[in-house]
């Protein structure tokens, strides 16, 4: 059975959810699924804005037959070539050959690349500021390179004030009937994912996020249309405001993410009497997570959120434990800066882990040490407390101190 929504007069949700995908791109855990969004619009002339991943395409084709009711389809607006938005462009086309199929020339080359048929006689360039005029709406569009493929575009229905945004304040987990974020408690359903959702995949382009900011500033909004996640329509500061702070790689809050690997527990035991002891010291905020266990994608978000950050990790073949190098890694190629960082190394006969996590923390932007070098021989012993002490000492200082300002 269909099913659709309609969001503005003319305007419909019609996208879908996969509660089945075990992994966001192969690579980040979906505990909850995700929604991909479309847009179709029916005034004089008809609109879809992106189509759906192929995993949704029975549902997807429904509504938009539902909707159609045997009309044409004057125009698909493609404006993010990845696959999870353009598994269905063929079928429309297939169904709908007359169709003009609106991109840019780099939209066009990804479409070659990904697929066979030959659009050749369909295609329609559009770029920054050029609009298309639907009789009762008009769309006009801004590009938005790199947030967070090189193709990426925006609408701006100019006569109702609706960003169509692309992946842009979209956010994992699948929706569930209801569509806007009045409707929902987004902050407890959502608005963790969306930021694990910003942090991971958008993260390293808070440059060009912040071009967009400049681009969009002058205009009204009074919705906001994401390819995944809930439409805002009553709370938009909420998300403009955080995707604001995150393209600048500025916190959110003060607080701990403390970050440990741990073979047999001596790390981890290291990491908890420090948590113990900023706790004492009236951190609120701390985070404890071991690095084999959870997957990184979830420490990332948090290290987007908390202002600092404790990295505590054994050396490994005269190198640093593997969950803990691919982390930091991550690290740098998304591109984290301005937090305070403490280091915890391990070794049992050579040291090594300390040594590579300063060089590592050394190498992203801004990055403060706090407290001073702390490299542990096997496992912290009772009377080696003071260092730890001096550590939390140092960590509680930095976070209270901010906080009280
Ligand atoms: Fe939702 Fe960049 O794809």
């Amino acid at each position: 059975m269909y099913n659709v929504r309609e969001i503005s007069p003319q305007i419909y949700w019609i996208g879908g959810n996969d509660r089945r995908l075990e992994q966001f791109e192969n690579l980040f855990p979906l505990a909850n699924g995700v929604s991909y969004n479309s847009w179709l619009i029916l005034d004089e002339k008809t609109a879809i804005i992106d189509t759906v991943d192929d995993a949704i395409t029975d549902q997807y084709l429904e509504n938009i037959e539902h909707l159609m009711q045997g009309r044409e389809l004057d125009y698909l607006i493609i404006n993010h070539m990845e696959p999870d938005h353009c598994g269905n462009i063929e079928n429309l086309i297939r169904r709908y050959p007359n169709v003009k199929v609106v991109g840019n020339k780099k939209s066009f080359q990804l479409f070659n690349q990904f697929y066979n048929m030959d659009i050749t006689d369909n295609q329609m360039l559009a770029g920054e500021g050029d609009e298309i005029n639907l009789g009762n709406h008009n769309l006009k569009f801004i590009t938005a390179p790199m947030v967070h493929w090189p193709e990426v575009m925006m609408n701006y229905e100019t006569t109702k004030g609706i960003l169509f945004s692309a992946d842009a304040f979209g956010t994992f987990g699948a929706l569930a009937g209801n569509l806007f974020d009045d409707e929902v408690d987004y902050k407890n359903l959502y608005l963790d994912e969306s930021r694990r959702y910003y942090a991971n995949i958008v993260g390293k382009f808070g440059a060009q996020v912040q071009s967009v900011f400049r681009k969009i500033s002058s205009f009204e909004i009074n919705m906001i249309c994401s390819l995944h996640g809930p439409i805002f329509r009553s709370d938009l500061n909420l998300i403009l405001d955080l995707y604001d702070k995150w393209s600048k790689y500025e916190p959110e809050k003060e607080g701990v993410v403390i970050f440990y690997g741990s073979m047999y527990g001596n790390t981890a035991n290291t990491a908890d009497s420090l948590a113990n002891k900023l706790g004492q010291r009236g951190v609120k905020d701390i985070r404890v997570y071991d690095v084999s266990k959870t997957h990184p994608s979830y420490i990332i978000s948090d290290i987007w959120k908390y202002s600092h950050m404790v990295a505590a990790a054994p050396t490994y073949n005269m190198g640093l434990y593997y969950p803990m190098d691919n982390l930091l890694h991550e690290m740098i190629s998304l591109g984290v800066k301005n937090r305070k960082v403490s280091i915890i190394g391990n070794h049992s006969w050579a040291s090594a882990a300390h040594k590579i996590m300063t060089e590592r923390f050394s190498s992203m932007k801004n990055m403060e040490i706090i407290g001073e070098e702390l490299d542990i021989k096997s496992r912290l012993k009772d009377n080696e407390e003071s260092k730890l002490d001096d550590l939390a000492d140092a960590i509680a200082a930095s976070v209270l101190g901010k906080t009280e300002e």
